[in-house]
């Protein structure tokens, strides 16, 4: 089943939306500070140890109920369905965004276009396994048996945000031994910082690219290999040492890639959706293949909450209700979101191409020009570096922002006095940027996203969290957000001065 996009402001509940809107902000002008006491507020899903509290919130219980009758209005729950069922949800490139299928388990049965996708993954991650476990055991060695101690995956956008937030917040569980390296950007500084330390013999290569077409990609590839031809590797050895991840093989092969190197993504998986594909292989390469499956466990898990829990209940709906009160309705500019943890230092660049890629679109599908907000400008950080930063400007500056301040209750490690001061500045900045500051009225909207622990299944529940709410925020507001025509612009003109 396929379902059109429906402007939010055509919705029958889109005049309750704005009357709540109205309501609260008269009682934040009124009484300053609103605190949202409704338990409902606070939505603990304790079977997957995550917790979103939502009592700093510029919102009601009765402006919630409003938010639950437009989702319900807006068919959210039946296009949630068609989502995970492999519909053809990308209108504009009539494609399936089966990103859910890519942690499925082997047992499920997903068609698309006519074709179960499930063998398909799991024929790839069988692959994925097999290269981690030879590589780990030492048969998958460089030149003249030389060990790896270096892996380089050289991709851009969606072939490079996620495995390099991945690689960088399991980097604790990784060996010493084996070093990651993510080339992304055309900027040659980046290559040739990798050309002073790596040694061609002891280095794998991962170029990551579902078009195989991007131009930084391709170059940075072809000047890398120069590079290690110069350096004495043979072609052959070379060639041995390299891993493509692509939609296209055949691009990768005129590339000079062999064709038992190249790991084969699909149409239905979107670029910024697709750490769980083949373009996690440098995770699997880097943590062993079964720490990268525990990631896909823990992101399944999510999948099943937000495919079977009620839309009440359902936290990556609650997530996306609050992403359109707070930047449609209330029209709110930025989201920051905020991680109370190293680990997730990367997060928040992730989560930019995520949403802003996906749903920074003013038009429907089907041409139609929209007149209201979509996609906040996503920005954001570390706690407690960026108290000593952008902070002022949360606490004192004239925007109204929503914020996610994301933090882990359990530390892994034994440093007990940093993980309370930790936790405490979180829950003071908390409570801090939602309050009424120097007779500003309303502060922040704030949410803290808690999860109990952090490991490989919490990190695929946290992305497939947000997954979700990308794709139930452009449901509700009628975009298409699998497609990503106004990219396209900037890379012909790039191409014409280029050449010019
Ligand atoms: O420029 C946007 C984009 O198309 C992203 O959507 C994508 O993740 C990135 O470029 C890289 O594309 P590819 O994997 O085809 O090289």
């Amino acid at each position: 089943m396929s379902f059109p996009e429906i402007p939010a402001d055509q919705s029958p509940e889109w005049s309750s939306l704005q009357s709540a809107a109205a309501r609260i902000r008269h009682r934040i002008r009124d009484d300053g500070v609103l605190r949202h006491c409704d338990p409902a507020a606070v939505l603990a899903i304790e079977e997957l140890g995550i917790e979103l509290d939502g009592t700093r919130q510029w919102l009601d219980a009765a402006a919630l109920d409003s938010l639950h009758a437009f989702a319900r209005a807006q068919q959210l729950e039946a296009r949630r369905d068609a989502l995970l069922g492999g519909a053809l949800v990308n209108h504009s490139e009539r494609r399936a965004a089966l990103h859910g299928a890519l942690r499925s388990p082997k047992t499920a049965s997903i068609v698309s276009g006519g074709q179960d996708v499930v063998p398909l993954v799991h024929a790839t991650l069988a692959r994925m396994r097999e290269l981690a476990d030879a590589l780990h055991a030492g048969r998958l060695t460089g030149a003249g048996g030389t060990p790896i101690t270096d892996i380089v995956n050289i991709g851009i956008g969606g072939s490079d945000l996620g495995p390099r937030l991945v690689c960088d917040a399991l980097q604790d569980e990784a060996p010493d031994h084996l070093r990651v390296h993510f080339l992304s950007n055309v900027d040659g500084t980046g290559a040739a910082r990798l050309m002073r330390k790596l040694r061609p013999a002891a280095t794998l290569f991962i170029v990551s690219s579902k078009s195989f077409a991007t131009r930084e990609t391709r170059l940075n590839a072809k000047t890398l290999f120069a590079w290690c031809l110069a350096s004495g590797l043979s072609a052959s050895e070379l060639q041995a040492q390299v891993f493509a991840v692509t939609a296209r093989p055949a691009a990768a092969e005129e590339f000079g890639i062999a064709a038992d190197n190249i790991l084969p993504l699909w149409d239905w998986v979107g670029g910024r959706f697709s750490v769980w594909s083949a373009i996690g292989l440098p995770v699997a390469l880097q943590l062993g293949y079964r720490k990268f499956e525990e990631m896909l466990a823990g992101a399944a898990a999510m999948d099943q909450h937000f495919a079977k829990a009620e839309l009440e209940q359902n936290l990556p709906m609650r997530m996306a209700l609050l992403a359109i009160w707070n930047g449609t309705v209330l029209n709110m500019p930025s989201h920051c979101a905020v991680a109370y943890d190293d680990r997730l230092r990367l997060f928040v660049d992730w989560l930019q191409q995520l949403e802003m890629e996906s749903n920074g679109k003013g038009r429907t599908a089907s041409g139609e020009r929209l007149a209201y907000a979509t996609s906040q400008v996503v920005w954001g950080g570390l706690g407690t570096n960026d108290q000593h930063a952008y902070f002022q400007l949360l606490r004192e500056g004239t925007r109204e922002t929503s914020i996610d301040l994301l933090c882990v209750q359990q530390p892994s490690h034994a440093c007990a006095e940093h993980h309370v001061a930790l936790l405490a500045n979180a829950r003071a900045q908390a409570d801090a940027l939602a309050d009424r500051v120097g007779g500003r009225a309303g502060g922040n909207a704030v949410s803290v996203l808690s999860m109990k622990k952090f490991d490989p299944h919490m990190l695929g529940m946290l992305l497939s969290a947000f997954e979700h709410r990308t794709a139930m925020i452009g449901a509700a507001l009628g975009i298409n957000s699998f497609d990503q025509p106004g990219v396209e612009l900037g890379k012909q003109m790039a191409a014409a001065l280029e050449q010019a």
